[in-house]
């Protein structure tokens, strides 16, 4: 059971920095981040908060808002595959088949850094982070940044560190208020857990980061298998802070438990007096209607709803959410995944 200390949910109320996708508001959030700018944007996993990845100022006030760790690297988001060529030194034959495959997709490459690269962006390592992200708002955004000379957008999820990751713009209001200059919503974002994340810069292409594209499929183009992060020599592999033990949590204490084990799990919280919240999809304890959220037993499904769930159960009054593990199989690898670092100690 992991204990989280709740944080107050800063301004739900203040939405003045967030604006439609449109024409003008794409301009607007380009010309802001060729002015060393923050801003929010959709991508078809979850909402990043983007700034010019060029610019080290700017850099750093990502690292600085969220509270995240400097030594932990940053995605740089691009319009084209073609455009990779300027931050990784090497587009490998295997990420090339990746590429034609998955992009624009939810999937990022781990790539060699091109050696005139700042490594504010990569923290210090010698290895560089690439996504093109198919959403349509993202797409005008890059494409409007790199018609003003920009070469890349570096973005983690819109986040606090730690914290569950946003899936809508409200998600990302509530985290920074108006800490941003600008929030662009371009609605609920369609995958829900962030992209896949593959090194390419090892003997053996590996899975940092599982996301919504299947394992097979990976591995059918790659024509090989994927080095898991499950595999004994994780220590080998860089450090993704997606694969910290306790990550995309929410403030509440969270505990996972298996469906049969969960009705008599919640009245044995009940009789200790606890306040119990509960994320389910087949079996849902009698908690208040506001207390419990019921998610398709589809991984998609799930996965594209799982973080406002989590987000929502987050701010009642519940000592405790009560999460119902998912299927062992590999449809449910991803969300597996981020069930297991929501519900693990901080
Ligand atoms: O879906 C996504 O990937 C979202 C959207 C906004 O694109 N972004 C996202 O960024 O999830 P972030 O920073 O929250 O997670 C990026 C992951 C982290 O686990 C980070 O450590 C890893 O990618 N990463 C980035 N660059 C890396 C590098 N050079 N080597 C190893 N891991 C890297
Ligand atoms: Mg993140």
């Amino acid at each position: 059971m992991s204990f989280g200390k709740k944080i107050p949910i800063l301004a739900s109320a203040n939405r003045a920095n967030v604006e439609s996708v449109g024409d003008d508001t794409i301009i607007r959030a380009a010309d802001l981040l060729c002015a060393g700018k923050l801003v929010a944007f959709p991508t078809e996993t979850v909402y990043g908060l983007g700034a010019d990845a060029e610019n080290v100022d700017a850099v750093m006030q990502i690292y600085a808002i969220k509270g995240r760790p400097e030594h932990h690297p940053l995605i740089v988001h691009l319009a084209a595959p073609e455009d990779i060529l300027f931050w990784a030194d090497n587009v490998t034959e295997k990420a090339q088949r990746l590429l034609r495959r998955f992009a624009p997709g939810p999937i990022t490459l781990i790539l060699p850094r091109a050696t005139h690269v700042n490594t504010v962006v990569t923290s210090g390592q010698d290895t560089i982070g690439v996504r093109i992200p198919a959403h349509p708002a993202a797409r005008q955004l890059l494409q409007a940044f790199k018609k003003r000379g920009g070469h890349g957008i570096a973005a983690p999820s819109a986040n606090r560190f730690g914290h569950i990751s946003p899936t809508t713009a409200q998600h990302v209001a509530d985290d920074f208020g108006n800490r941003i200059a600008m929030i662009l919503d371009g609605g609920e974002a369609d995958v829900g857990i962030e992209s896949t994340v593959i090194a390419l810069t090892m003997a053996r292409p590996a899975l940092l980061r599982p996301g919504s594209i299947p394992l097979h499929e990976l591995e059918e183009t790659l024509d090989e298998k994927l080095f898991l992060p499950s595999d004994t020599a994780q220590d080998k592999i860089p450090r993704a802070s997606g694969t910290l033990p306790s990550h995309y949590a929410p403030d509440t204490a969270t505990c996972l438990v298996d469906s049969q084990n969960l009705m008599q799990e919640y009245a044995r919280l009940l009789t200790q007096g606890k306040r119990v919240a509960t994320l389910a999809y087949s079996i849902v304890p009698p908690c208040p209607e506001h207390m419990k959220a019921v998610l398709p037993a589809d991984a998609a499904l799930y996965a594209h709803r799982l973080y406002a769930a989590l987000r929502a159960l987050d701010v009642t009054d519940a000592d405790v959410i009560l999460i119902e593990a998912v299927p062992d199989t590999t449809e449910w690898f991803a969300v597996c995944d981020r069930l297991k670092r929501a519900t693990t100690a901080k």
